[in-house]
């Protein structure tokens, strides 16, 4: 039985714990470029114990933005930025990854704290958005999308090879595609956003094409023995749930054909009309019945905060590594912290010397 605090290896990754740092966008980049507060936030969260750091959602190319302020790898000078921050990830103990991402419809915002709505037509700081279809999101995305042509649909996945092999160059060990939360991937495989008549739109087979694809042509360049990902919106919960579950799970199959090494199991966010349950590890059993139906290693996040409940997820076998996003935040030595409350006799393990030595001291006196 596995817990928390037990190594996982996959591949040539091996991660000192269950506990990854989940994708978080900081909005606070600048033409894509890392600077000092990444150079700060990331390493900070690798010290505080993480097994694995997720760096945020990274645009494969500018349109490819949720917003002007992320991270980019489109090119060699936000490689250069990034590749420090990288080895301060790992000179932590922590496995240092990152997700390549398209924002397709959702793209072209303000930053969530000065709007998180659509930047408007006239502002010279927004962009043109692409998507399957031309289909807004809606409400405060209201930005009609130009339907992506197939030069397009080859241009977009030729930028997710390129920024992958970007990634592969600075030493990240660990891609995580991000083909979840209403972006480009998710609206192709999405019945709410696709609505073409080509090989890419219709049956569950041709909604999937883009990411089976995308990931195939990542996976030549991606090297065999590092972990390639993918977060997924498995189910919007729009109703239409067991439907969605049955064929995100075929999907997923597909993906492991292709070389797929981990599913991380998440909400489609594809449409405004969702109810979703939120509540403490709601979407758990949902990642294990992903996990044994397509019999990949996979994670999860939402609402995973309490140690004893995380350790339980991992016990139980529901998932292999607890993403936490917000608790990491709140307090980046959370795995310190959970190794103390799971009564672990000598929690600052978690911890680099610097730190390490002076907590052990202090909490054994
Ligand atoms: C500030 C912030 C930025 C986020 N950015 C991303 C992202 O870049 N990619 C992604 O897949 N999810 C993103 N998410 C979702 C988180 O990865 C995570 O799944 C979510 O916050 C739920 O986990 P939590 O309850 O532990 O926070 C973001 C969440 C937050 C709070």
């Amino acid at each position: 039985m596995a817990s928390l605090f037990d190594p996982f290896t996959l591949k040539g990754a091996t991660l000192r714990n269950r506990i990854a740092a989940s994708p978080m966008c900081q909005y606070s980049a600048q033409d894509g470029l890392a600077n000092g507060w990444h150079r700060t936030h990331l390493p900070t969260l690798a010290r505080g114990g993480a097994g694995l750091v997720v760096i945020e959602a990274t645009g494969v190319s500018p349109e490819g933005r949720i917003t002007p302020g992320d991270l980019g790898l489109w090119n060699d000078t936000q490689a250069e930025t990034l590749a420090p921050i990288v080895a301060e990830v790992q000179a932590a103990g922590t496995v240092a990854g990152i997700q390549l991402a398209h924002a397709g419809r959702k793209a072209s915002a303000n930053k969530p704290w000065e709007g998180d709505d659509h930047i408007p037509e006239d502002d010279p700081r927004g962009w043109q958005t692409i998507a399957p279809s031309a289909v807004a999101m809606g409400r405060h995305l209201p930005k009609v999308p130009r339907a992506m042509s197939s030069d397009d649909i080859a241009r977009v996945q030729a930028d997710f090879v390129a920024a992958a092999e970007r990634a592969r160059d600075i030493g990240l060990e660990w891609l995580t595609l991000h083909f979840a939360h209403g972006y480009l991937a998710q609206s192709f495989f999405s019945v709410h956003a696709n609505r073409r008549e080509d090989d890419y739109g219709g049956s569950a087979e041709n909604r999937g094409r883009f990411l089976v694809e995308t990931l195939a042509a990542v996976r030549k360049v991606w090297p065999e023995d590092r972990p390639l990902a993918a977060r997924f919106g498995v189910i919007e919960y729009d109703g239409r749930d067991e439907e969605t579950l049955v064929e995100s799970i075929d999907l997923v199959r597909r993906l492991k054909a292709e070389g797929l090494d981990f599913i991380d199991v998440s909400v489609g966010f594809s449409t405004l009309d969702s109810r979703i349950p939120w509540g403490p590890n709601f979407l758990a059993p949902v990642a294990e019945r992903v996990r044994k139906e397509t019999g990949l290693p996979g994670s999860t996040s939402w609402y995973i905060s309490d140690p004893a409940e995380a350790n339980a997820l991992v016990a139980e076998d529901k998932v292999d590594l607890v993403m936490l996003g917000r608790p990491l935040l709140e307090n980046p030595h959370w795995p310190y912290a959970a190794a103390r409350a799971l009564g672990r006799e000598a929690p600052a393990w978690t911890l680099p010397a610097p730190y390490a030595h002076w907590l052990s001291r202090y909490r054994a006196a």
